[in-house]
């Protein structure tokens, strides 16, 4: 299936509303996205918003209530989850709850038994995964010895080694310090380029979102807004509305501003930030 801009669309939610109980009010509403093969999409909303839930419905963790959700051509549904997570896997805030081996190696062999992967092939899958989320010399450890930016990197491998098509990341990095976080960033971009996979991150934290392609924000259940993450940090003003706080870097361009310095474009890091500045402080 292609999209108008003629890319293969691999995630898309039809009309989607989504409830927990018949009692429950709707916690998602009438959602449609689409999410593209390569592609790394950000979901980004306050508390509550339905991010998480949305995750869920991707993988079968839920089903939609109302309308539909879409996987590689496949509407998910009780028939067709197991072979949708072989596609779809999925990495969550704390690493403790997603280990079940003993061994590094064990835990990230987990998956793979279940998909009934050969032993020989196992092997050499274990190798290329650990190698790609640069764990390689960890086999024999036991997990909860490792650093928290470890940990997750093992559970990434453990699904880079089932061989998805797409990585669901929900809030995966809360729990990293600064340099955990940039460094799993870093091996999330890596993954992308090597094995062309794609990537949605859920983040509250609109730093984090600047990485991706794309950014949706998912507001009371309903999407507020899509595009680029320049344009929605252009769009600032509106972020304490909707929940979320922009980004120390948009902060500190707003007070640039104040101070009669025009920079030509929003910026999304401080290095363009910096950049601009040298330019301005050159031209003087
Ligand atoms: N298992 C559940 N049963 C009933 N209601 C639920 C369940 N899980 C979540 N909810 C409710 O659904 C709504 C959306 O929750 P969800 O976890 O999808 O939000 P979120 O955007 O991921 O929030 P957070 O930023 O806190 O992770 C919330 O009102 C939440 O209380
Ligand atoms: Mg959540």
């Amino acid at each position: 299936m292609n999209n108008s801009r003629g890319g293969n669309i691999l995630i898309s939610f039809q009309d989607v509303s989504f409830q927990y109980k018949e009692s429950d009010p709707y916690v998602l509403k009438n959602i449609n996205l689409e999410i593209e093969q390569g592609e790394w999409v950000s979901i980004v909303g306050h508390n509550g918003s339905g991010k998480s839930t949305a995750a869920k419905l991707m993988n079968g963790l839920a089903i939609a209530t109302e309308g539909e959700v879409v996987v590689d051509e496949r509407a998910v549904s009780e028939e067709t989850i197991y072979e949708i997570r072989r596609k779809l896997g999925m990495v969550f805030q704390n690493p403790e709850n997603q280990f079940v081996g003993t061994t590094v190696a064990d835990d990230v062999a987990f998956g793979m038994e279940n998909l009934g992967v050969e032993r020989s092939e196992m092997e050499v899958r274990l190798k290329q995964s650990l190698e790609a989320v640069r764990m390689k010399g960890y086999e024999d450890q036991e997990p909860h010895r490792l650093s928290g930016g470890q940990k997750q990197r093992i559970a990434i491998a453990g699904i880079l080694a089932m061989q998805p098509e797409v990585i669901v990341f929900d809030e995966a990095t809360t729990m990293l310090d600064p340099r955990g976080k940039k460094d799993l960033l870093d091996t999330i971009q890596e993954l992308r380029k090597e094995r062309n996979l794609t990537i949605v991150t859920i983040t509250h934290d609109l730093n984090e979102a600047s990485y991706s392609d794309r950014v949706i924000v998912l507001n009371q259940g309903e999407v507020h807004f899509e595009g680029t993450p320049r344009k929605l940090l252009e769009q600032h003003e509106m972020l304490p509305l909707i929940g979320l706080e922009a980004p120390f870097v948009t902060e500190l361009h707003q007070q640039i501003k104040k101070h009669g310095l025009t920079i030509t474009h929003e910026p999304l890091h401080y290095k363009e930030l910096v950049d601009e500045l040298w330019k301005l402080h050159l031209k003087k």
